[in-house]
């Protein structure tokens, strides 16, 4: 682990040694650490906000939430990390980092697999397809307690419209560090750059990469739309952030206590999604107007049929995902 990370979490436990250490009758609040890679002004840190009121009026005696926004506690890959040791409880992740912890994932990583935003939505809302992953990964060291909305990914280039797939050729395209993403980028003919979040802009910036690939919220509230030119709606994949809990701070709750924790990870994805719509629009807006990004809408079904190999490679690797992924193929024709 990153010893920066590990020195943080040192300082972070000894201020709570000393709070602890004020009365010597009063028992010191168990500390909540919430880590995700976003701003304090996007849908995921609002949802965590409402998450802190909620469990903070209710066992506020107890327990007290801290949010850790834009990567303070590390990368989502340490986060997650740190998530399985329980050095930190809660973490948000994009489901596509989360498949180099458990391939099970991988079946929400496929490009495509979604017809709409509507059918993203009916699927990840219904528990019968979704509890079997999102709380069958004990043994990893964490549980999936909500799923946020991501949006839609598509292409941002810095001097290069995204037509056809041959716009891809020869292009540095940072991506999220998962196999899938790597092998997308190759099917598409572009040339992969795995790296985090947090170090896009700065890439683009210096050239290092050409552009990236991601909802309209990273254009805006991480600046990405201020390095590049151009944002092609080739719509490839939508990808929940899943909110992942640590199994040793579960294990210790008491059954009261999960029920008004469960009640919480719903108001927290309730209030993310319902900012959601707001955000991306305002977003669409800032772009093209301050931003000065050009919006193209390329022929979608060329990028479809040259990444939709995939689906076969992954089930043939992964037999057990065959099951959801006709399920899904079911709801997406409904
Ligand atoms: C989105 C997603 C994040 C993810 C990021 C990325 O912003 O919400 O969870 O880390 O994309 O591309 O890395």
């Amino acid at each position: 682990m990153d010893r920066s990370i590990i020195n943080k979490l040192l300082v972070l436990s000894a201020g709570v040694f000393v709070l602890g250490g004020c009365t010597v009758d009063q028992e010191p609040k168990e500390i909540i650490r919430i880590g995700h890679n976003q701003s304090g002004n996007h849908p995921t840190h609002l949802g965590m906000e409402k998450f802190e009121e909620y469990i903070e009026d209710e066992l506020g005696e107890k327990y007290d939430v801290q949010i850790y926004p834009n990567e303070l506690l590390g990368t989502q890959t340490n986060m997650v990390q740190l998530t399985q040791t329980g050095a930190i409880e809660i973490t948000v992740a994009s489901n596509s980092i989360l498949e180099t912890f458990n391939p099970k994932f991988e079946i929400f990583n496929l490009p495509y697999l979604f017809e709409s935003e509507e059918d993203y939505h009916n699927v990840m809302n219904d528990s019968s397809i979704t509890d079997e992953l999102f709380l069958g990964t004990e043994g990893s060291g964490f549980v999936t307690k909500a799923w946020l909305d991501a949006g839609t990914r598509n292409f941002y280039l810095r001097d290069t419209v995204v037509e056809t797939p041959e716009d891809l050729a020869g292009k540095k395209v940072r991506v999220q560090q998962s196999p899938t993403n790597v092998r997308m980028m190759e099917l598409l003919g572009g040339s992969a750059t795995p790296m985090g979040f947090g170090e896009v802009y700065t890439s683009i910036q210096a050239g290092i990469i050409d552009g990236a690939e991601n909802n309209e919220l990273a254009l805006t509230e991480n600046g990405h739309g201020d390095v590049v030119n151009y944002y092609s709606y080739t719509q490839h994949q939508m990808i929940p952030d899943e909110v992942i809990v640590s199994t040793i701070f579960l294990d210790n709750l008491s059954e009261e206590e999960k029920i008004i924790f469960d009640k919480g990870f719903k108001l927290m994805q309730e209030v993310q999604h319902e900012s959601w719509g707001e955000k991306v629009s305002e977003a669409i807006d800032t772009i093209q107007t301050k931003q000065g990004v050009e919006f193209n809408y390329p022929d979608v079904s060329i990028f479809r049929e040259a990444v939709l190999p995939l689906h076969e490679e992954t089930l043939a690797r992964q037999p057990e995902l065959r099951n959801i992924y006709k399920i899904i193929e079911e709801k997406n024709k409904k």
